[in-house]
């Protein structure tokens, strides 16, 4: 089983970026986590801050099992991010760690969770343990 987990902007200085909000870990402790939690899964972790790239490694990944996507900033904004995630086969779950909803209005807006199999927000890095187990079970 092959899973994508794909990061977006900023979310490289998790760890250090508002640790109120994000927490203290780092995008590597999170991969760690994910590796030894699921030893099944063939994993790809990318994160990028540029949008053009997030859209070729969604296109990169169109034939992978699930792709697990926390597209950050770019979430409220990009149309060609939606389009990518329409245009590919992989299901996609959208992922945030803080809860997008009890933030600024701004944040209440997803252009991509129409086309997401679903969305998980507010609840830290939890919510891509979630992805992936709803990936790999996604009816039970
Ligand atoms: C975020 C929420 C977004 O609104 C914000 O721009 C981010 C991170 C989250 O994981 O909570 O950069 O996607």
């Amino acid at each position: 089983m092959r899973i994508l987990v794909l990061n977006g902007p900023n979310l490289n200085l998790l760890g250090t970026r508002e640790p109120t909000t994000y927490g203290t870990k780092t995008l590597s402790d999170l991969e760690d986590q994910l590796r030894e939690r699921f030893q099944q899964v063939d994993f790809r972790f990318i994160q990028s801050n540029h949008e053009g790239d997030l859209v070729d490694r969604l296109h990169e990944a169109r034939g992978y099992d699930g792709i697990v996507f926390n597209a950050a900033a770019y979430t409220h904004t990009s149309i060609a991010l939606r389009d990518a995630i329409a245009a590919i086969e992989a299901p996609t779950i959208e992922v945030h760690l803080s809860n997008v909803h009890a933030r600024e209005s701004f944040r209440h807006h997803s252009m991509l969770a129409p086309v997401c199999r679903g969305v998980i927000s507010g609840l830290g890095m939890k919510g891509y343990l979630l992805a992936v187990e709803a990936l790999i079970h996604p009816s039970t």
